[in-house]
């Protein structure tokens, strides 16, 4: 699909996007757009090589693709200025290959913050309080009346406990990776949840909180920051996961380190799948019945690792913590101004480099 055919800067996206506010802040900037409409959900490298062509200023990707060395030869040699991811976390893309090859890289932050954190927010609530198990059992037609305790039925055998939860109403909530989702998150959970405001432990060890709090200027009177992750993993009773995925947080959560969290926690990940070992995770899943996880993202997205989706103590949804539409639109104008920011010499929004 093209757009204002005789622009002067060719923009490539390898994906349609949401909204129309991104196509046209291009064209009315002398871009020519492109957007590549392959059914495709996951695009190739050579897929990719292929679109970028002999001539192309700027990229936006998204964050499926392999944003590597490869790729961002291919976009210097075609006199191209800027890739953009649509996405917050850029893991997918090799930030030191893109500046040897004098390109520069955006992504999208800000926009998705409170969207994520609502998805966080939402598996910690569903994920105490069973939602998703006592709805499947709802389609099913088993529910045969109210009853207030077990075994009263010959269906609750299978059913036991009548999906009792997590009363969360004063609960240790722990954040990991306390940036700008993470505090967010928090906040949420303060609000909504917390009679013991202090109880709201952050990790000190990832996040970049002082920096957010300074830059918001909110006051962190009731937050107390952990003095280790380990401590967060201890003493909370709910963990949402918000750090970068990069070398140092790959499998953060580890066989180890689930066996130190308490027996019926909940595992929220909102992140990247890789944060987590899957594997050891079903284990701990199997091995423990009333822990329960709530995971937007996977290790080997978009599959599961074996085990994961028979276990009745984990809700999974498929990386959905941006998508709302306020939210998705943003990220694609966000990404669109990234890129052409580059071309035209403007400060980029969202800069990795920064
Ligand atoms: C991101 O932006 O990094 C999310 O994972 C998708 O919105």
């Amino acid at each position: 699909e093209v757009w204002n055919p005789n622009g002067k800067y060719r923009v490539v996206s390898t994906k349609p996007m949401p909204g129309t506010r991104w196509i046209n802040l291009l064209i009315e900037q002398d871009c020519r757009v492109e957007i590549c409409t392959q059914k495709k959900t996951i695009l190739s490298v050579e897929d990719i090589i292929a679109l970028i062509g002999d001539k192309c200023d700027g990229v936006i990707g998204q964050l499926t693709e392999d944003w590597g060395e490869t790729l961002f030869a291919a976009l210097s040699r075609a006199g191209g200025k800027a890739f953009s991811n649509m996405a917050v976390g850029y893991n997918n893309v090799d930030v030191n290959a893109a500046n040897k090859y004098g390109i520069a890289v955006g992504n999208t932050p800000g926009v998705l913050t409170e969207t994520t954190a609502e998805l966080a927010a939402s598996l910690s609530l569903a994920a105490a309080r069973r939602i998703v198990e006592a709805d499947e059992f709802m389609r099913a037609g088993l529910y045969d009346g109210w009853l207030p305790n077990l075994f009263k039925s010959p269906i609750l055998l299978f059913f036991p406990d009548r999906f009792v939860g997590n009363l969360l109403k004063g609960q240790t909530v722990g954040v990991i990776g306390a940036g700008r989702i993470g505090s967010a998150y928090a906040r949420m959970m303060q609000v909504i949840l917390l009679s013991k405001s202090p109880d709201v432990v952050f990790s000190s060890i990832l996040g970049t909180y002082g920096q957010f709090l300074k830059a918001n200027g909110e006051q962190p009177v009731t937050w107390k920051r952990a003095s280790s992750m380990d401590e967060v993993l201890r003493e909370a009773d709910v963990i949402s996961l918000h750090p970068v995925l990069d070398k140092t947080t790959y499998h953060l959560i580890n066989k180890e380190r689930l066996a130190t969290m308490k027996k019926e926690a909940i595992l929220v990940n909102c992140s990247r799948g890789p944060v987590i070992d899957e594997v050891a995770l079903v284990e701990h899943l199997k091995q423990n019945p009333m822990f329960r996880v709530g995971l937007d993202v996977f290790e080997d997205e978009p599959y599961m690792k074996p085990g994961l989706s028979e276990m009745k103590n984990a809700i999974v949804v498929p990386h959905i913590a941006s998508a709302s539409k306020w939210t998705r639109e943003g990220m694609a104008t966000l990404a669109a101004l990234n890129v052409l920011g580059k071309i035209k010499g403007y400060p980029i929004w969202g800069n990795p480099n920064q």
